[in-house]
């Protein structure tokens, strides 16, 4: 056994499924982070934020997880799996892995771990920790796994190097990440951008970084890995595909620029009017018969050197 667990609280599907019937432990607003984690979380953790995560998770599947598997009896770890979305995903594409999944959101973990349960996946192991503070010793795992992670750290370098160190050497890393300055749409109005670039210059201010997709090749680099694969995996949408364009824009796209709309408010970085209007125009890209929209995420796949 090469977790100690010593300390360190474990979520089993089992219980996950128990605590995630407790009042409050889905949905609520706020967060039960790690100690000594701050709260700088742009999205938070609110239920409309919960069904974003799993449903952009089911819309981009194809995009960003045709070439993720892992072979039988690996062990992965997912760093800052959330309420589970892709987990479920990575576990049901190798399900003879075996899948260590961590976040500092507790509740988060309950949500997961209850999926996992409702859907009778049982090769996932779900811990209650800080990226940056892990319980687990060094190269005990054979791959490592991250997706829109380290867009939300004060130091993605320092958690890279982390990282690292839990993995084999010849192990893998693959990091998806977004990235903000990506995204254009038409039609584009004055306060559709400012709304989007709200969210941005809240995620700014919060020290971290919305255009981290760009830069994936040099932060592994920098972080001592091999790059083996930098790829963006983009999504264009027109009224030939109504179906995509109504998930990325009204799923993903503006409930997640809606989680920032508090914020940018309380900074000043717009104002009520020019956010509210901002969002229905860009809800306006996603209409018929003249709406378009284009964002591109980025997947590496880095190599730690024997
Ligand atoms: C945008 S969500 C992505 C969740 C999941 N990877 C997905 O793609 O659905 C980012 C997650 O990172 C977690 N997180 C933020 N800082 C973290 C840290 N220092 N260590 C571990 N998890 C962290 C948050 O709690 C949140 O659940």
């Amino acid at each position: 056994m090469t977790i100690d667990t010593h300390d360190w609280q474990v979520l089993t599907s089992s219980q996950g499924q128990r605590l995630g019937a407790e009042p409050g432990a889905a949905g609520s607003s706020t967060s039960d982070y790690w100690p000594g984690v701050t709260r700088k979380y742009v999205h938070g953790y609110s239920q409309r934020e919960t069904l974003r995560l799993q449903e952009q998770s089911a819309i981009l599947e194809d995009l960003l997880h045709h070439d993720t598997s892992y072979p039988p009896g690996s062990r992965v770890l997912e760093a800052g799996c959330g309420v589970g979305g892709q987990t479920i995903l990575l576990a049901a594409r190798s399900p003879q892995a075996e899948f260590t999944s961590i976040d500092v959101s507790r509740e988060s973990l309950v949500v997961a771990a209850a999926t996992m349960a409702q859907r009778g996946v049982g090769n996932v192991r779900f811990y209650h920790a800080d990226v940056i503070n892990m319980p687990f010793r060094a190269e005990s795992f054979d791959h490592v796994f991250v997706c829109f992670l380290l867009e939300h750290l004060d130091e993605p370098l320092g958690a890279l190097a982390v990282l690292r160190s839990v993995l084999k050497p010849g192990g893998t890393i693959t990091v998806i990440e977004g990235d903000h300055g990506s995204c254009f749409w038409h039609p584009q109005t004055r306060e559709s951008l400012q709304a989007w670039h709200s969210l941005i210059a809240s995620q700014f201010h919060l020290g971290h970084d919305p255009l981290i997709g760009r830069k994936l090749c040099p932060l592994l680099t920098q972080a001592d890995f091999d790059v083996r694969e930098a790829t963006p995996r983009w999504v264009y949408t027109d009224s030939r595909n109504p179906g995509l364009r109504d998930g990325v824009l009204n799923k993903i796209i503006v409930p997640m620029t809606q989680t920032a709309r508090q914020q940018a408010l309380d900074l000043g970085i717009i104002d009520k009017h020019t956010f509210d209007t901002g969002i229905d125009d860009l809800r306006r890209s996603g209409m018929p018969p003249d709406g378009t929209f284009f964002y591109t995420w980025f997947k590496a796949v880095g190599v730690k050197r024997s």
